[in-house]
Order: structure tokens, then sequence, then C-alpha cells
């Protein structure tokens, strides 16, 4: 597939998704989020892709929010479909995705931007990477999942004075939050990010499918996640990625596991 606002690209098992809108600090228009939708949606049907590696392209930003200039005149209506399409399309699908799914925060990732590197699997920062939910600042609140997120990883006090102040706060303090799982320098983000990715390929993607289901099921709501886990857990006794992993263990060899 062609894409006008990312780049996507798969090498040895990783598919890393860029987003390619840098004179605009890589903001999330309508075309951008169909396209991310639509990028996530084909590496994660794709057999040669183990792992999602999404980041910003040019040296300032990962995302630095949605595209401001394409909401300014929206009415309640307009505004409340914006956030359910939005959600739908790219943020909980990203988050359900069963192919694990990296942030690589390169820089700003404001509003949408924090959004999105929230509803990946998990994040990893760069230096100079600068997080922030500024929406109030511009009398509206987050609607890509920001207010429910957040909370989750940071804890809802410091969820709420991020929200309320509007503030940024740098790569370490999201490190101290636990926002991001590791800080490295602007030229090893990527190559951390692959080496994790690395680390994660060599394990089941059968069982990793079932492992996000089952850690997500803790998040929704209506959902027992003791429950789905014993379902996942059990289903996983008829895969063939199961039959492979305990014979390799018992043979004392590598796993080569045959399934995604
Ligand atoms: N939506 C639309 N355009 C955006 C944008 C956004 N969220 N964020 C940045 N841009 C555009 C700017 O309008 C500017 O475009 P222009 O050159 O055509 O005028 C370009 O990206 C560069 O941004 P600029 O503001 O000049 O860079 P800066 O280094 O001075 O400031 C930020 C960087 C991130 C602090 C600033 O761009 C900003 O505050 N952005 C909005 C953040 C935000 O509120 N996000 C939440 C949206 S809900």
């Amino acid at each position: 597939m062609s894409y006008q606002n990312i780049l996507s690209a798969t090498n040895s098992g990783i598919t890393t998704i860029t987003i390619n809108r840098p004179s605009k600090l890589n903001a999330l228009n309508k075309a951008t989020i169909q396209e991310l939708h639509d990028a996530f949606d084909e590496a994660n049907k794709s057999k040669s892709t183990k792992v999602i590696i999404v980041t910003g392209s040019g040296e300032k930003a990962f995302v630095a929010g949605a595209d401001i200039s394409e909401f300014a005149d929206f009415d309640v209506k307009q505004g409340s479909k914006l956030a359910a399409k939005g959600q739908e399309l790219l943020f909980d699908y990203v988050e359900n995705l069963s192919t694990p799914v990296i942030a690589a925060v390169n820089g700003f990732a404001l509003g949408g931007g924090l959004e999105l590197a929230m509803s990946c699997h998990f994040r990893v920062a760069s230096t100079n990477a600068k997080m922030g939910l500024p929406e109030v600042s511009l009398g509206v609140i987050p609607g890509y999942g920001g207010t429910q997120r957040l909370p989750q990883l940071v804890g809802k006090g410091r969820a709420m004075e991020m929200v309320m102040t509007a503030g940024m706060i740098d790569a370490n303090q999201a490190l101290d939050y636990g926002l991001v799982n590791h800080v490295t320098s602007v030229e090893e983000l990527i190559p951390l990010a692959e080496k994790i990715a690395s680390k994660i390929m060599r394990n089941s993607s059968v069982a990793i499918k079932s492992a996000i289901n089952s850690i997500n099921a803790n998040y929704k709501d209506g959902i027992n996640g003791f429950k789905t886990e014993i379902k996942q857990f059990g289903k996983c006794f008829g895969t063939e990625d199961f039959t492979e992993g305990t014979t390799a263990f018992l043979e004392k060899r590598k796993a080569d596991f045959p399934g995604k």
C-alpha cells in the first residue's frame, strides 16, 4: 500500500511505521489517522510482521497532537464524531492489536500524540521527548482516550495534574511516572526499540496475542480479567506453538514457533 502521510517498512520481522508530516510536527489529521489504521491493519495481518514500532519523522516530534486546523470550527456533533471515529480507527484499534506495538517517542508527544503512544502496548523515549495533554489550554479535553489511559499508566493524581495544568513532562519524569519504560539518546532510540522487539520475536506470537488480550481485559468494563486469562491460558494448549515450545524445552533446543 502507498501512503501520503506515513512511511511503513518491514525488516527482519519488525514493521516500522513513521508518521511523516514533519512540517506540521506530525499532527494527526483525518487522512493520517486513516492511513495509520490501514498500515497497522496490514502489518497485523502480515505473517512477516512480529512486532510493530511506531515513531515520528524529523528531529522535533513524535506527534504534536490532533491537527487543530481540522477541528477548530467543529460543533458539538462533529466534535463527538471526531473522538468516536478516531478512537475506533486508531487508538482502541492499536491497543487491541494482537501484534505487539512499541511507541518510540522521539520528541513532542502532545494531545493525540501522547494518546497514540499510550494506546501502544508500551513506550520507549529519547532524552528530547516531551509529553503532555494540553487540550484544556484549547478549551477542550483529551478525546482519544487520554483521560482513561493516562490515569491507568501514571495514577489518578498525576493524570489530573497533567491534564489540568496542560503542562509537559520530560523523558526522565515520564520514566519516573512509568509512562515510558526506557529513556535513551536520540540516536539509540530506534536501535533500543528494535533490540526489545528482537527479544519479543523469540517468543510465541500466538501466546503473546493471548497475553495482550488478557492484560487488556483488566481495563475493560464488564469483563473479568481473571476469567479471560483462564480462557486464553486454556486456548494456548491447543496451539502448535505450545507443542513446539514445550517440546523444544524438553529436547533442550531453541523453539522455532510456527504461528502468528
Ligand atoms: N495541529 C496542527 N498544526 C500543528 C500542531 C497541531 N497539533 N502542532 C504543530 N503544528 C504546526 C504549526 O502550526 C506549525 O505550522 P506552520 O509552520 O504552518 O505554522 C508547525 O506545526 C510547527 O509548529 P510550531 O508551533 O511553529 O513549532 P514550535 O517549535 O514553535 O512549537 C509546539 C512546538 C509543539 C510547542 C507547538 O507546535 C504546539 O503547541 N503545538 C500544538 C500542541 C497541542 O496543543 N496539541 C494538542 C492538540 S489537541
